[in-house]
């Protein structure tokens, strides 16, 4: 495996880095607080297949670049205009890259270092650990957009905090700081921002001292408590497809992209 940086004529960088036995993949596209569009999202799932794939690799970590953003969710600039054919592939590479994440045979951990908003906080759902700065910010604010959390948002969030709490956080979109996200048990641990990649780093390093063979078995085992989460992954998929085009995901998208209050339920063709 290559160390290096994706970027050709793309708008986000997906750098993925080795450190002994630890692969760090960083999301890099400050300037768009990390935010990911389809290209982005194909690079991601690629560079947590090749670090996945690499028997040198004893633990991944996931991080953003700068000092704002783990993940400001899904590039909304894209997919403002989407039609239901576009929608349905763009969730589609969403869930891919999720599934990569929480299927890698690796434990996968997510240094969240700012922003994890709609995908970006799905994202970190779908790694095994989620260490935290004390200005990370998490949220599902989709249906204030029009649109249901659409990268595995619906069936990871309640498996990780209580139901309940996950219903609220996804109803009504509200953000989480560092403090809660650690009381709710979102996040392992909070530090501040110069200690989360050394803090994270000294924990994959504690990973990685054991038995390769043992943990990726015990990350397969754990994997039986999630039942038949598959199911609800691919209903999820299916639902958040069907929501491009209509009214509400036009006018959510919009008005962030105007910077305005969007004004929703005027029409049921969602
Ligand atoms: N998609 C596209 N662009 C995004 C983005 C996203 N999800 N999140 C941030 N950006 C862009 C902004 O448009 C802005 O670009 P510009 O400088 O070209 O105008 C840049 O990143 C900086 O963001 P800005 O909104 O100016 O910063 P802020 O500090 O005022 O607010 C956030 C930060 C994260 C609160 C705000 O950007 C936000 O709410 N982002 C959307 C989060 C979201 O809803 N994600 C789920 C998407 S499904």
């Amino acid at each position: 495996m290559c160390s290096g940086t994706w970027k050709d004529q793309r708008n986000v960088a997906i750098d993925l880095e080795r450190r002994d036995h630890i692969a760090i993949i960083t999301v890099n596209r400050p300037d768009k607080l990390n935010a990911l569009e389809s290209d982005g999202l194909r690079d991601l799932r690629a560079r947590v297949d090749e670090a996945a794939g690499d028997v040198d690799v004893r633990v991944i970590v996931l991080t953003g670049a700068g000092d704002r953003a783990f993940v400001a969710g899904a590039d909304i600039r894209e997919i403002a205009d989407y039609d239901l054919h576009e929608g349905r592939t763009f969730g589609e590479l969403g869930h891919a890259a999720t599934r990569a994440l929480e299927l890698a045979p690796q434990p996968v951990i997510a240094a969240v270092n700012g922003f994890a908003l709609g995908g970006g906080c799905e994202l970190a759902l779908a790694c095994d650990i989620r260490i935290a700065s004390t200005n990370a910010v998490f949220a599902q604010p989709e249906v204030s957009l029009g649109i249901p959390p659409g990268w595995g948002g619906t069936q990871r969030l309640p498996r990780i905090v209580a139901p309940g709490l996950a219903a609220e956080l996804i109803f009504t979109g509200r953000r989480v700081d560092a403090a809660e996200a650690l009381r709710i048990g979102l996040v392992n641990a909070v530090h501040e921002p110069p200690d989360l990649m050394p803090k994270t780093l000294e924990l994959a390093n504690q990973i990685a001292a054991n038995s390769p063979w043992a943990v990726q078995a015990a990350k397969n085992l754990m994997a039986y408590s999630r039942g038949g989460g598959q199911f609800g992954l691919e209903a999820e998929l299916d639902v958040f497809g069907d929501t491009f085009g209509s009214r509400d995901q036009r006018e959510g998208m919009h008005a962030f992209l105007e910077r305005r209050t969007p004004e929703f339920g005027q029409g049921s063709d969602a």
